[in-house]
């Protein structure tokens, strides 16, 4: 039996990424255990998810801080206190600050609607439209400094069809990151997913290439 992975996951929103993890940690020998869960707005649904599943909240409104700087140095002593082994950020719409993301090296994840390195940043679904791109798709990364620019793990790519919306595009995205978000985080919490300080990920001590594992559709 391996040893249980503490993840704490932090969001801001719906928290339909935090809905697949839960789910994923209730299938047989998941090590991933998901024992609390931050939001920076009260009001963000994802801390009903949680609370429905008997996790853990706290609620840390950046509002109430002088600056980043304390923000985040406040989060960092509220995730501490739930020991993880393991960040997870699930739709967190904070811009973390070098000190936050150094105190997390090689344990901290996020998921980005996009085929990162291509359109970072906000709006993805309808840029990838505009620019008429025949794929889409999402990416788990380690987090650096760099917004949205981390080493990638894992990718899944969807097509893009000629009578796509945003919202098409958006939800045919979504579904994927509730399969490629539980699969990085188990990965991790087995043990089979590492960082090097090279910035290189390892799955099962092979590095993957620059793309992360990519699953296509
Ligand atoms: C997702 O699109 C994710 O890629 C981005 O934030 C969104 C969170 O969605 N980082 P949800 O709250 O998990 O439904």
């Amino acid at each position: 039996m391996p040893r249980t992975c503490n993840v704490v996951v932090l969001l801001s929103g719906t928290g339909s990424n935090l809905q697949a993890l839960l789910d994923s940690s209730q299938a047989p020998g998941n090590p991933a255990q998901i024992s609390a869960v931050v939001s920076n707005r009260a009001d963000a649904y994802g801390l009903q998810r949680a609370e429905a599943a008997g996790v853990p909240t706290a609620v840390l409104s950046h509002t109430d801080y002088d600056g980043r700087d304390a923000f985040d140095a406040a989060l960092i002593s509220a995730i501490d206190g739930y020991s993880p082994d393991l960040v997870v950020l699930a739709g967190f719409m904070r811009i973390l600050t070098p000190g936050f993301v150094r105190h997390y090296q090689g344990r901290l994840l996020n998921i980005h609607p996009s085929l990162l390195p291509q359109y970072k940043g906000l709006h993805t679904h309808r840029r990838v439209l505009e620019a008429g791109d025949a794929e889409h798709g999402c990416t788990v990364h380690f987090v650096t400094e760099e917004l949205d620019g981390g080493p990638l793990v894992v990718q899944a790519v969807v097509p893009v069809d000629s009578g796509d919306t945003p919202d098409t595009l958006a939800h045919r995205v979504h579904a994927q990151e509730h399969q490629i978000y539980p699969l990085a985080v188990r990965w991790f919490a087995e043990g089979r997913l590492t960082l090097a300080g090279s910035g290189q990920v390892h799955l099962d001590g092979q590095p993957l290439p620059a793309t992360g594992h990519v699953i296509r559709h």
